[in-house]
Formats: structure tokens, C-alpha cells, sequence
């Protein structure tokens, strides 16, 4: 079933922002010392984007390894890279466009494409060049980066949906009718789960009882499905959305 949480309540998104910075930075240092490479799967959504302002900030940036970082996404809207939906723009302006990181090393899912099954494959096939995986075999990310939806949703993964039980593919193109933008694609639990590391950021009120669900849930939500079989899991999350969590110490 993978590990247990480890969740870290911060006082507010500035802290939340801060505690992450800090938690990439120590796992690209790790990675890079022990393998020479970090290899990162950046979230989309409006979480993160402060997490991305401080890493591009001093004293983080100077701290990250940016030469041997390699950048992929945990998924993105069908969009071009422009528009104010991409969780690729998102993260260009706030972070990519400000670190010293070869753009050869950043691979987007490229949302715009006519045909979205196309583009799942293509990424899937970047990732396994990359990660110099086989057939069958699944990419090892040092770190992933996750947000979690009211409905339970991470990724593009939403409840309900077929590709939440996908166990082959590495990456999936995803019609959600209930999102801003129904064209997604995702990376599927199979990759979240080989990784080294997932990290969850999460914050504000509006997140309280879906945190709760959660984190008390047996696996029904695709966010509670998260369990990196041999790496670690961690939560940061604010003091808002942990409201409704049970005193600290019983998650
Ligand atoms: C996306 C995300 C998605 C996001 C959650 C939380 O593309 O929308 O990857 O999984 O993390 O929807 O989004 P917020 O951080 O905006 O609340």
C-alpha cells in the first residue's frame, strides 16, 4: 500500500510557499549527489505558482542544481503554451524563464495538439527516452509535485474517470467534462506511485473537507490512490485547509 503521509501544517500560503521551496531543494541536492541528475514533475493550477516564484528567488535558486534538473509536468490543459490556462506558461513565467536550467531539459506536454492521443504518446515516449525505461516499464521521477481539486481530484485524474484505473500507459490524454478546460493529460498512479518522492501542496479553506476525505480515505479518490510504493509521500498544507484534519499527530 506504499508509505504512510508525512504532513507538515504551515501557518499560511507565503509559509506554505516557503516549506516547499525548501523541500525541492533538498531533494534535488539528494538526487543530484546520489544519482547526478533531478529529474522533477512540476503541478499546474494556482498552489504551486508561489512555490515557482520563491524557488526563482534568492536563496533558493542559487541553492538549486539547475544544470542537472530536468523538468517534466504532472499534466496540463488542452491549450497552447500562452494561454493563461497552460500549467506549462504558468510555470514558465513564474519559475523556467528565470533559472539558468537548458531548455533542453524541460519537456511540456503539448497541450495545443489536434490529436490528444497523439500527444500522450509522445510525451510517454520523452519520458522513457529520458528515464531510458523499456516497454513496460515505468519512469522513476526523484520528485513529483501534486495539488488536489474539491472534488479529489490530482493531476488530471478525477473521480470517476477510466484512466484513474489505467496500469499500463505512463501518460494519458483525459476528457474531463467538469473542468475549465475538459482536454487533459495526465500522468497516470503507476508513475506517481514508482516515485521517489510526491509532494502535495495544498491551501485554503475551500480545501478543508476534501483534505479530510483524503487523508482519512482508503483509496476511493484518485488523490487518496497516491502511495509511492517504495518512495515517500508528503503533504504541505496551510493551517486553513488542515482545519477540519484530526488533532495534530492522529493523520
Ligand atoms: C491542474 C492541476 C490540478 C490542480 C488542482 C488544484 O492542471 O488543474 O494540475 O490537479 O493541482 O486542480 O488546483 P489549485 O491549486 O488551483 O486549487
Amino acid at each position: 500500500m506504499g508509505s504512510d503521509p508525512h504532513v507538515t501544517i504551515v501557518a499560511d500560503p507565503e509559509a506554505l510557499a516557503e516549506a516547499a521551496a525548501r523541500a525541492i531543494v533538498e531533494a534535488a541536492t539528494e538526487a543530484v549527489g546520489a544519482r547526478g541528475s533531478f529529474k522533477v514533475a512540476l503541478a499546474g493550477g494556482e498552489t504551486p505558482r508561489a512555490t515557482y516564484a520563491r524557488l526563482a528567488s534568492p536563496p533558493w535558486t542559487e541553492r538549486m542544481p539547475w544544470r542537472r534538473t530536468w523538468v517534466f509536468f504532472g499534466d496540463e490543459r488542452g491549450v497552447p503554451p500562452d494561454h493563461q490556462d497552460s500549467n506549462y506558461g504558468m510555470a514558465s513565467r513564474t519559475l523556467l524563464s528565470k533559472v539558468p536550467i537548458p531548455s533542453g531539459q524541460i519537456y511540456r506536454i503539448r497541450g495545443e495538439a489536434e490529436d490528444p492521443e497523439a500527444a500522450a504518446a509522445d510525451y510517454a515516449r520523452d519520458l522513457a527516452r529520458v528515464f531510458e525505461t523499456r516497454r513496460g516499464e515505468v519512469p522513476r521521477f526523484d520528485l513529483i509535485l501534486l495539488g488536489l481539486g474539491v472534488d479529489g481530484h490530482t493531476a488530471s485524474l478525477f473521480p470517476g474517470s477510466p484512466v484513474v484505473k489505467e496500469i499500463f500507459r505512463t501518460v494519458a490524454a483525459v476528457h474531463a467534462a467538469a473542468a475549465t478546460v475538459p482536454q487533459r493529460f495526465t500522468l497516470t498512479l503507476p508513475v506517481l506511485n514508482a516515485a521517489a518522492r510526491v509532494l502535495f501542496l495544498v491551501a485554503g479553506s475551500e480545501k478543508a473537507k476534501v483534505v479530510k476525505a483524503t487523508l482519512g480515505d482508503p483509496a476511493t479518490l484518485p488523490a487518496a490512490m497516491v502511495r509511492p510504493a517504495t518512495g515517500e509521500l508528503g503533504w504541505i498544507i496551510d493551517r486553513a485547509a488542515s482545519a477540519l484534519l484530526p488533532a495534530a499527530g492522529a493523520h
